[in-house]
């Protein structure tokens, strides 16, 4: 989704960025859940300076769908650029790419790896390439491989990586290695308490006072998903908040979304739950699901999901996904992904929702997410640099 309008107080972020990319370097992203990576990742892709810009988005969802990531991301690779590749080359990425069916014996990764090396070299032998990879952390492993392998041999060419990766503490592992070299990293920051005011007044016009917007700024720490949810829950309510009464809401950008999430109407918990447990959830999946999903949808009208053109479906955030799938019920999840089984056509992926719901009272998985949106909130500060 193309995003038109500036986001507010990334000015200087975005000049390094754009005088990184323009000096032949790559761009890396980092900083906490909600922190605005993607918003500024869009305002960079709106205006590339680049012949080709090749973009994919991870999911955490798809993860453990091999080559995946590579599929997103050479899907808007010329077929010239393929037509260059030597044949066995040329086999080996249709092979892993689902370009054609299946290959008889086990593709060779060296060859998959030189393919997608030989491809990136070939679009970038008369210009400059740029792939963009938002949410790097969820790519799955064999195309991680592929970019990592690729990395390390693209000196001398102008094809430039820029790509965002939620990292929350110097505990999270970071995929920094899969940037060719040179590789700016840059740290996403939280907003300042002037640009939280900025943003309210951009999203909810006067209706948010000033003392609610410092209210709204020290309970998020600058976090702009949180101020936004904040200010939806605010703006929801009926009767103003006196001086010295806490916000009404709760204090956790985790409960929050789970709070807003929970105001759907029970008709459409399974679109939701669907969505949020599919690799690739779209308009026709849901339907092979047996789950129509109709005009005027609640979780559309209130900016929870989106419905491409296309017929694609997507969370706004990847947060609302994971509270989601974290919060339903046990059985619910389970039979979401037995239904989402049924209808896959990739063994991977139904042998993936297989497993999920087999293992479906997965404590462990939702403790994990939980625990993840809230580090989200509890480290509003940026993240030290790697
Ligand atoms: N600088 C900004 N200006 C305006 N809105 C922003 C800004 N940064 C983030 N947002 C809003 O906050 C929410 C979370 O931002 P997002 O870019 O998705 O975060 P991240 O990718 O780091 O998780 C989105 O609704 C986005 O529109
Ligand atoms: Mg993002």
């Amino acid at each position: 989704m193309v995003k038109t309008r500036q986001p507010v107080g990334r000015a200087e972020l975005l000049a390094q960025a754009r005088s990184a990319l323009a000096t032949g370097q790559s761009v890396l992203l980092r900083g906490p859940a909600g922190v605005g990576k993607s918003t500024v990742l869009d305002a960079l892709a709106l205006r590339p300076r680049a012949a080709v810009v090749l973009r994919s988005a991870a999911a955490e969802a798809e993860a453990e769908l091999p080559y995946l990531g590579l599929i997103d991301l050479l899907d808007g690779a010329s077929e010239a650029a393929f037509g260059t590749l030597p044949e066995h080359l040329r086999a080996a990425i249709d092979g892993a790419l689902l370009r054609t069916a299946l290959p008889e014996t086990p593709y060779d990764q060296l060859a998959v790896r030189l393919a997608v090396l030989e491809l990136l070299r070939a679009l970038a032998a008369d210009r400059s390439v740029l792939l963009i990879v938002d949410d790097l952390q969820w790519i799955d492993e064999p195309s991680a491989e592929v970019l990592r392998f690729v990395a390390r041999r693209l000196e001398g060419t102008s094809i430039r990586l820029l790509a965002a990766e939620r990292f929350a503490g110097d505990a999270d592992p970071s995929r920094a290695d899969l940037c060719p070299q040179p590789c700016v990293q840059l740290t996403v920051s939280p907003l300042s308490e002037s640009d939280v005011v900025d943003l309210l007044r951009e999203r909810f016009g006067g209706s948010v006072t000033r003392r609610d917007a410092q209210r709204i700024y020290r309970a998020s720490r600058g976090n702009p998903l949180y101020v936004t949810e904040l200010g939806r829950a605010l703006r929801a309510r009926t009767t103003p908040v006196a001086p010295m009464e806490p916000l009404p809401v709760p204090d956790k950008l985790r409960a929050l979304l789970s709070a807003r999430i929970a105001t759907l109407p029970e008709s459409e918990r399974p679109i939701l739950l669907l969505t949020a447990a599919a690799a690739r959830p779209s308009v026709a999946l849901l339907e092979r699901c047996g789950v129509s999903v109709g005009r005027g949808l609640e979780a559309v009208r209130t900016g929870m999901l989106v419905v491409e053109p296309d017929g694609a479906i997507r969370f706004t955030h990847p947060l609302l996904c994971e509270m989601v799938y974290a919060d339903a019920p046990a059985p619910e999840r389970a039979s979401a992904h037995e239904r989402l089984a049924e209808v896959a056509t990739d063994p991977v992926e139904r042998s993936r929702h297989l497993a999920a719901a087999r293992d479906a009272p997965d404590e462990t998985l939702a403790r994990s997410l939980a625990e993840a949106a809230d580090a989200a909130r509890l480290r509003g500060a940026p993240a030290a640099a790697a």
